[in-house]
């Protein structure tokens, strides 16, 4: 499918997936998108596809040229839904010149375990198709180390490997094509959340500050839709999701569950004695439906509480996976603590610090009552929400 002059799609569909890597709910799969560049030259691919979709990648490409005759392969970054299959991809074009940043060829390295003709670019470096010329820019973090895009000067297409994507699976590509603009925003803003949320700033608005300075026609992605339109829309909703509200310095996330109430006794008496120590709060009794608020609150906040029972010598589940969910850049450094009612042995607040420790968070001692807290162990409750705003 010939997406700009002398541009063609040969990525393949994954309709059917519901979970990408492992973690990431797709109700509308997903795509592997790959493009073949043709100069009046020279020509290159960008990307190969995972692992699986190899074949179909193949007979895409040979419906425009034999894949054997390819003179260079665009590696935008590493992961292997992109570049999985790079090892099948040499076998079948020896010759081929892979082109990359310095740890994008790293990585690919350590991917192949061989050597291969590898050239490794730098910001603004070029690579001459014949009448077009692929201009590279380095993103790095943008998600990962090696991402990178590339710009092409005839068409004006930008390829941004992951970036501006979404997890959708349709045919063909265009979003002004795509049956419903709202849907597909809404799995814009959750691609955003999935892969982008942890490099917001300053990654992502960098990103974003490249797409508007080369204003491309195109954005042609890593998966699902390519924007032909809504490219303003795209920066925009990426950008905006990108600002945090400036910090007060003084805001306190208090996350509990609570099966019998005295948890819950604890985390209502701390939230109020830190406002009177003139702190503000969100206080969240945590279920399904408000964990992503949850996550997003605790990485706004200045500093944040986590509340638990101790079940079987442990904290309980959602607890234990909302700390899974938490990526260490929402409370490096950021005061937290534990508390928490228990029965018998209370390893809920020490487990519960363990792994704030673990993602560098500055722990504060924890507080925990046997059972039903009384007045006394309250007024403890009041104590600890002090000494903790102290802290802050
Ligand atoms: Fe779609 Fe970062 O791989």
């Amino acid at each position: 499918m010939v997406l700009l002059d002398g541009i063609h799609s040969v990525g393949v569909q994954n309709p059917k997936l519901r979970i990408f890597d492992i973690i990431m709910q797709t109700p509308h799969g997903t795509s592997y998108n790959a493009y073949l560049v043709q100069g009046s030259g020279k020509t290159a691919l960008v990307e190969v596809v995972k692992e699986g979709f190899f074949d179909e990648y193949v007979r895409n490409v040979e419906q425009v040229m034999p894949i054997g005759e390819v003179d260079y392969l665009v590696v935008s970054h590493t992961e292997p839904d992109h570049a999985g299959t790079i090892h099948r991809l040499l076998e079948r074009n020896p010759g081929l010149q892979l082109v990359g940043t310095s740890s994008a060829m790293n990585f690919t390295r350590q991917i192949l375990n061989r050597d291969f003709d590898g050239r490794i670019v730098k910001k603004g470096d070029t690579l001459d198709l014949g009448n077009r010329t692929l201009t590279f820019y380095p993103m790095p973090n943008l998600h990962w180390p090696d991402t990178m895009f590339t710009y092409d000067s005839l068409s004006r297409g930008l390829f941004t490997c992951d970036f501006l994507g979404s997890h959708n699976s349709f045919e063909p590509l265009l979003v002004s094509k795509y049956p419903d603009k709202g849907e597909y925003l809404k799995s814009l803003e959750a691609y955003w959340y999935d892969i982008m949320a942890p490099f917001a700033q300053p990654y992502v608005l960098d990103g974003i500050q490249a797409v508007r300075e080369l204003n491309p026609s195109m954005v042609l992605t890593g998966h699902g839709a390519v924007l032909d339109e809504l490219i303003t829309e795209a920066c925009d909703l990426y950008e905006r999701l990108s600002q945090k509200p400036a910090k007060s310095g003084s805001h306190v996330a208090v996350v509990y569950v609570s099966a019998y109430g005295y948890t819950r006794k604890l985390a209502e008496t701390i939230a109020d004695e830190l406002h009177k120590a003139g702190r503000t709060v969100s206080a969240f009794e945590l279920t399904e439906e408000n964990k992503a608020e949850v996550l997003r609150e605790i990485d706004n906040a200045d500093a944040a509480l986590f509340g638990s029972p101790t079940f079987v010598n442990d904290m309980l589940q959602p607890i234990g996976e909302l700390l899974a969910a938490l990526h260490p850049y929402a409370v490096k450094g950021k005061p937290c603590a534990a508390f928490g009612s228990f029965g018998w042995s209370g390893e809920a607040i020490g487990n519960i610090v363990g792994r704030l420790e673990q993602l560098r968070a500055h722990t504060v001692p924890g507080y925990k009552v046997r059972l039903n807290p009384s007045d006394e162990e309250l007024e403890g409750a009041r104590e600890f929400a002090r000494g903790f705003s102290a802290a802050m």
